[in-house]
C-alpha cells in the first residue's frame, strides 16, 4: 500500500479519501465489530461520518436477535435508495457509481445471499465471521464488482486476533471467545455467530498489556457470547485469565460480559473475591423464574441454582451488584409461570434488567412450538416485569445515597437543562454531576462522587475529587 497525494494505493485500484457512514444494531459483539471494520477502513483512505448523505461508503451492522431489530434495519436500508438515486446515476444500475451499500453481521450471516438478490441498493453482504476481510470486500466493491455476499466460516483451529481500537477513549473492548455452542430453544446467536471459540489465555494478556501500555487504555471489557466457557478447549478459564489480567500495570478495571449461569465455575467466583480489577458489576441473564420455562428455554439450570450462585457471589464480594435479562411471555407460559418470574425479581434483587417479549427466530425451537398465548399477554406480562422491577430498583439505588463511588466520565450532556457531566461506576451505574465550574472539562477522567439523590433510572451526585486521566 503506498500514499501519494492524499491518495492510497490498494492493488490495482487508488483510494481517493472518502467517507464511511455505519449504523450499528445490537449487542457490543457488533459495536466491537464496527470498530475492527472501521479501524481496517482507515488504511483504505476511509474516514468515520456521522452524515449519511455525505457518504461514500454505507454499512449496516445487522442484529437479528428479535424482529424488531430486523424491522429497523430493513427500514434504514429502504432508506438508502433514496440516497443512491439522489446522486449521480450510473446507467448500468440506475443508482450513483460511488456510493456503495453493504450490510454485514448477523441478518446478512444467515441471510446475506437473499439480501443482495432482493435490495438492488445493496452492493454486498458479508457474515460475522468475516469482518477482519472487509477490506478486500471493499476493494472488490470498487474494483465494480457487485452484488456478492461472503458469509463464510473461518476454518482456522484458533481464534486469534488482535484488538483493533479507533476511538481514542481510555476503554477497550477485548474479543476472548466468539461464538455460542448452548442453543437455548428461543435463540438466533448459535446460527448466526457460530460454534465457540477461544483465545488463547496469552495472547489476551499480550494484547490487553499492548493496550496499557501503548494506547492508554485503563478499563477493559471483555467479550463473548458466553464468556463463561472461556478456554474450556485450552484448559484455561475465564477466571485464571482474570487473575492474569489483574497482574497488568495500569489497567484499573476489567468487566466481562455476557454470561450464562450454567458456567459460572468456583473459580469465576473466586475471581470475584480475590481480584482488586474485577469490576463489582456481573450480568447474568436468568430469562425467566419458572423452572418448566427454563427447561423448556434448554437453559441447562434452574431457579434455585441460580439463586445459590447470586448468593455466592455476594459473599464473594458484597459490593456486587446484579443485572439480569429476562424474557416475557415464552411460548405457553402460563399465569403460575409469569408470576414466578415476578417472584425471581423479588428474590434476586437486580439492580437493573434488560426486558424483552418473547419474539420467534426462523429457525430455533421456540419459533416451531404452537404457542398458546399472544402479543397482548406478552406485552402486559412485560410491563408487569418492568413496573416491579422499577419498583424494585427504586429502593436499591436509594441505598446509594450519601456513598462515595469512583466514576469513570463518559460525556458532557444536558440534564433537565442543566449541564453535567455523566460517568460510569465500577458497578456499571450511570451517575450525573455538575462541574465544579462551566469550564471544568471531565471528558474521560476518574472522579469520586457522592451520590446525593437517585431514582429508579437516575442517579445524581456531587463531584469530590478529580483524580485526572490517569491512575493506578
Ligand atoms: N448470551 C446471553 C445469555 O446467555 O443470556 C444472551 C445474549 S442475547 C444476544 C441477549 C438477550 O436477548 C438474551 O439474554 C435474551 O434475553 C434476549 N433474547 C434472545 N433471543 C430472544 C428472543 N427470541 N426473543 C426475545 N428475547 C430474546
Ligand atoms: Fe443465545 Fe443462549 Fe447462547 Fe446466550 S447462551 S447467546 S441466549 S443461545
Ligand atoms: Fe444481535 Fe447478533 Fe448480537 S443477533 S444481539 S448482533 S450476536
Amino acid at each position: 500500500m503506498t500514499t501519494e497525494n492524499s491518495t492510497v494505493k490498494v492493488g490495482d485500484l487508488e483510494f481517493p479519501p472518502r467517507k464511511v457512514w455505519m449504523k450499528t444494531y445490537g449487542c457490543q459483539m457488533n459495536y466491537h465489530d464496527t470498530e475492527r471494520i472501521l479501524s481496517h477502513l482507515s488504511g483504505m483512505n476511509f474516514t468515520a461520518t456521522s452524515e449519511k448523505a455525505e457518504a461514500d461508503l454505507v454499512i449496516f451492522n445487522t442484529c437479528a436477535v428479535r424482529d424488531l431489530a430486523n424491522q429497523k434495519f430493513y427500514s434504514h436500508l429502504g432508506e438508502t435508495k433514496k440516497l443512491k438515486e439522489s446522486k449521480e446515476i450510473d446507467p448500468e444500475t440506475g443508482f450513483k457509481k460511488n456510493v456503495i451499500v453493504a450490510a454485514g453481521g448477523c441478518i446478512a450471516q444467515t441471510e446475506g445471499k437473499e439480501l443482495v438478490a432482493k435490495y438492488k441498493q445493496l452492493d454486498f453482504a458479508f457474515g460475522t465471521d468475516v469482518v477482519d476481510n472487509i477490506g478486500e470486500m471493499v476493494y472488490r466493491a470498487y474494483s465494480g464488482e457487485k452484488k456478492f455476499a461472503v458469509t463464510s466460516w473461518d476454518r482456522s483451529e484458533n481464534y486469534s486476533i488482535e484488538t483493533k481500537i479507533t476511538q481514542g477513549t481510555p476503554t477497550a473492548f477485548v474479543n476472548i471467545i466468539k461464538g455460542c455452542d448452548k442453543f437455548c430453544s428461543y435463540c438466533i446467536v448459535p446460527f448466526t455467530r457460530g460454534r465457540e471459540k477461544s483465545r488463547r489465555l496469552d495472547e489476551v494478556v499480550k494484547d490487553v498489556s499492548r493496550l496499557v501500555e501503548h494506547s492508554g487504555i485503563q478499563e477493559v471489557m471483555l467479550l463473548g457470547q458466553n464468556v463463561n466457557s472461556y478456554g474450556k478447549d485450552n484448559e484455561e478459564s475465564l477466571g485464571q485469565l482474570i487473575m492474569e489480567l489483574e497482574k497488568i500495570p495500569g489497567l484499573v478495571r476489567l468487566r466481562y460480559t455476557t454470561s450464562h449461569p450454567y458456567d459460572v465455575t468456583d473459580d469465576l467466583v473466586a475471581a470475584h473475591a480475590h481480584s482488586k480489577k474485577l469490576a463489582n458489576h456481573l450480568h447474568l441473564p436468568v430469562q425467566s423464574g419458572s423452572n418448566t420455562v427454563l427447561q423448556r428455554m434448554l437453559r441447562e439450570y434452574t431457579v434455585e441454582h441460580y439463586l445459590t450462585l447470586l448468593q455466592k457471589m455476594r459473599t464473594a464480594n458484597p459490593e456486587i451488584i446484579i443485572s439480569s435479562d429476562i424474557i416475557a411471555g415464552f411460548p405457553n407460559e402460563t399465569e403460575e409461570e409469569h408470576q414466578a418470574t415476578l417472584k425471581l425479581l423479588d428474590d434476586a434483587q437486580f439492580d437493573f434488567i434488560y426486558s424483552y417479549a418473547f419474539s420467534p427466530r426462523k429457525g430455533t425451537k421456540a419459533a416451531k412450538m404452537n404457542d398458546a398465548i399472544n402479543d397482548e399477554i406478552r406485552g402486559r406480562r412485560l410491563r408487569e416485569i418492568q413496573a416491579k422491577q422499577l419498583k424494585i430498583q427504586e429502593n436499591i439505588r436509594q441505598g446509594m445515597i450519601g456513598k462515595t463511588f469512583r466514576v469513570l466520565v463518559e460525556e458532557k450532556g444536558l440534564n433537565k437543562g442543566v449541564a453535567k457531566w455523566t460517568g460510569r461506576t465500577s458497578c456499571y451505574r450511570l451517575v450525573h454531576f455538575e462541574p465544579e465550574t462551566p469550564e471544568n472539562d471531565y471528558q474521560w477522567h476518574w472522579v469520586d462522587v457522592e451520590i446525593t439523590s437517585a431514582t429508579a433510572l437516575s442517579t445524581q451526585g456531587k463531584i469530590l475529587r478529580d483524580l485526572g486521566k490517569k491512575i493506578q
